[in-house]
């Protein structure tokens, strides 16, 4: 065999997996279609939960991210003028990490270089093979020429559009899917951030969240009709739809400034089952996405690489298929609870297009028992944190 274990995909779930797999002796290859920039331009999710740092850690890559990223303690829901402080700490004894995915990807590809590890960017027309045989291949094209590589196993790193999933009959996938009549407007602004945590605000115009990179770097976001385009959003629009929509004296502390990116994320709650097939494994977003509502995206894609990182190493270093055998329903188990809060949150917390009266009162009601609820709130913030491994 070439390698051990091929990865397609070189975003979070692909390096990370990698990086744990080469820490235990695992040999591996990663086959990238974009230019590392390319991926490190993305700017995508920004909060980890407790697992994903302590992964991040044991992966060897936790030393920048204990320096510069900032704990937080809780967050804010609010509805209108109504504000509900989630206090992680004193209600689960965990907090999160405000730490952008852009920092944890290049911290992977910094180890990821020291260790000598292979990553192969500009791969394309990847192809998955021989899955139920002795070993399996992988044919690609790179720089113009045909390349394969046989291996035992192949993760499918590659996200929502990759290969990977598909490569697994269409009669044998389950396939899951609620599409939302909405998309997030997200821009990144030099500007000090408007709150010391987090606050996801339900108003009568709609979502936003306000959250944050660092002391002089803010992310935030409205939700906004699925027809519209960053063209339709001016920088001005968006700060006064942000103003109005968070509560009044989080508006009246606002500081503005020019965005330094825009983009607009449709949100979709999807999963495709099983896991795997024969010696194939889906990871991340390749298997399933989530609305970015309680930012579980990358902490699922965390926990399945810890999952899978398991699994493949006692079957290549122990030869025990146990792990991997596995592994589909062990992820899937984390995957649907995540899937469950993700879409509670979204429905709690957005306004949907031509909704009745009731829809909204519900939406109040909801934030009114947190308000007043310990046990309703403990239940947000211990699925906020990240559920168990
Ligand atoms: P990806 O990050 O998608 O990485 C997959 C990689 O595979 C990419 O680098 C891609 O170039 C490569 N690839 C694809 N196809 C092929 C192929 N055929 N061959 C080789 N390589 C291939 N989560 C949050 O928690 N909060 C957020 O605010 C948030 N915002 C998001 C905004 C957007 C626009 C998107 C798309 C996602 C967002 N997410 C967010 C989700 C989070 O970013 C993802 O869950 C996370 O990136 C998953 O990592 P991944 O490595 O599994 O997939
Ligand atoms: C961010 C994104 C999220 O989806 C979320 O729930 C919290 C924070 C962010 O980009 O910072």
């Amino acid at each position: 065999m070439d390698t051990q274990v091929v990865i397609i995909g070189g975003g979070p779930s692909g390096l990370l997996l990698s990086q744990l797999l080469n820490r235990a002796g695992i040999a591996t290859v990663i086959l990238e279609r974009s230019t590392r920039e390319h991926v490190l331009s993305r700017i995508r999710a920004g909060i980890l939960e407790w697992g994903s740092v302590e992964l991040l850690r044991e992966a060897g890559v936790g030393a920048r991210m204990d320096a510069e990223g900032f704990a937080h303690d809780g967050t804010w829901i609010t509805d209108a003028d109504r504000m509900v402080h989630i206090d992680f700490k004193a209600l689960t004894g965990k907090r999160v990490m405000v730490y952008g995915q852009t920092e944890v990807t290049q911290d992977l590809y910094a180890a990821q270089d020291a260790m000598g590890a292979t990553i192969l960017h500009g791969v394309e027309d990847v192809r998955i093979l021989d899955l139920d045989g002795p070993q399996a291949a992988v044919e690609f094209t790179l720089n113009g020429e045909k390349r394969r590589l046989t291996c035992a196993y192949v993760a499918g790193c590659d996200g929502f559009h990759g290969v990977s999933r598909r490569t697994i009959p269409e009669e044998k996938r389950r396939e899951f899917e609620r599409v939302y009549p909405f998309g997030w407007l997200g821009i990144l602004s030099r500007t000090p951030p408007v709150n010391d945590e987090l606050i996801y605000a339900n108003s009568p115009h709609g979502f936003a969240l306000a959250s944050m990179r660092n002391a002089n770097l803010v992310r935030y976001y409205v939700q906004v009709p699925l027809r519209d385009t960053v063209e339709d959003w001016s920088d001005e629009r968006f700060w006064t739809e942000f103003r109005r929509r968070i509560p009044s004296s989080a508006a009246a502390k606002l500081i503005t400034g020019p965005s330094i990116e825009k983009s607009i994320a449709p949100l979709r709650s999807f999963v495709s089952e099983p896991l795997r097939w024969g010696r194939l494994f889906l990871v991340g977003d390749a298997a399933h996405i989530v609305p970015p509502t309680g930012a579980k995206g990358l902490n699922l894609a965390a926990s399945d690489v810890f999952y899978l990182h398991q699994a493949l190493t006692e079957a290549l270093k122990q030869n025990s298929d146990k792990g991997i055998d596995a592994y589909s329903d062990r992820a899937l188990r984390r995957i649907w609870k995540a899937m469950r809060f993700s879409w509670q949150m979204t429905t709690m917390l957005h306004r949907f297009d031509g909704e009745d009266s009731f829809a909204a009162q519900m939406r109040r009601a909801t934030l009114a028992h947190l308000a007043e609820s310990e046990t309703a709130r403990r239940d947000l913030a211990e699925n906020y944190v990240g559920l168990p491994y």
